[in-house]
C-alpha cells in the first residue's frame, strides 16, 4: 500500500537500548494500565502516554486527553531521542505531540483499526518496534481491504502516511522470547502522532 514505509533495523542497538531506557524512565511516572474498547471489551495490551496528549480508550469511547487515567496528572515529555526520530522522519513542519506506548505481554494482540482520532491525516502515525518480533498485519482504507502481514522486529520504523494514514493494521501476535531487549520480555510500540491541528489551523480558532 502507497505510503506505508518500512524501515528495517532503523535504530541501532545502541539506540534501541537509548530509546528503551528513556521510555521506561518516563513512565515511571506514568504507569502502564489495561484500557477497555468503548463496548467494554479489555485489551490486552497495556498502555502509557508521552507528550502534551494521551490517547486513551474507554466506555466513554476513543480520544486524546492531557492526563494518566489512573493518576490524573499530565503525561511525561516524550523523551528527545524520539523527538529527534520524529524530524528525522516524519517531514512535518511541526514536533509530534503525542507517544501511545504499547506493551504487549504473554499473549497480547491488537485486533485491526484505523488511528483516526487525530486532528490532521497530513501528519504521519510514526511506529517504532522494540524487543520481540511482532506479525503486523496492513490492510486499506475499508476494514474489507485485502491485507497483508508484516513481520516487525526490534529496531524497526514505520511509517503510515498518505494514503497508508487511514489504513486498517493491527498486530496478530508476538513471537515470545525473540529478544531480550525489554526487560521482563515482550514487545513495546511507540507510535508518534501529531494530535492537534497543525499550528496555523489552530491560530486561525
Ligand atoms: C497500534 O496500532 O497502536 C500499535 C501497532 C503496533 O503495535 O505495531
Ligand atoms: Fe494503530
Amino acid at each position: 500500500m502507497n505510503g506505508f514505509r518500512l524501515l528495517a533495523g532503523y535504530l541501532d542497538a545502541a539506540r534501541q537500548q537509548e530509546v528503551v531506557q528513556a521510555v521506561l524512565a518516563a513512565a515511571s511516572a506514568a504507569p502502564f494500565y489495561r484500557s477497555e474498547t468503548p463496548a467494554g471489551k479489555p485489551m490486552s495490551v497495556a498502555m502509557t502516554n508521552l507528550g502534551a496528549l494521551g490517547w486513551v480508550t474507554d466506555r466513554n469511547g476513543y480520544r486524546y486527553q492531557p492526563r494518566h487515567p489512573g493518576t490524573d496528572r499530565p503525561w511525561p515529555s516524550i523523551p528527545d531521542t524520539l523527538l529527534q526520530l520524529w524530524r528525522e522522519l516524519a517531514e512535518a513542519d511541526v514536533d509530534a505531540d503525542a507517544c501511545l506506548v504499547n506493551l504487549y505481554r504473554d499473549d497480547a494482540r491488537m485486533g485491526l483499526h484505523q488511528d483516526r482520532d487525530e486532528a490532521d491525516f497530513r501528519y504521519p502515525v510514526l511506529s517504532v518496534s522494540l524487543g520481540d518480533t511482532a506479525i503486523f498485519r496492513l490492510g486499506g482504507e475499508t476494514r474489507r481491504s485485502p491485507t497483508r502481514t508484516v513481520r516487525l522486529a526490534s529496531g524497526d520504523v514505520c511509517l503510515l502516511s498518505g494514503p497508508a494514514r487511514l489504513a486498517f493494521h493491527g498486530v496478530d501476535r508476538v513471537l515470545a522470547g525473540s529478544s531480550r531487549l525489554v526487560p521482563g520480555g515482550g514487545r513495546l510500540n511507540l507510535t508518534l502522532r501529531r494530535a492537534l491541528p497543525a499550528p496555523s489551523a489552530a491560530n486561525a480558532l
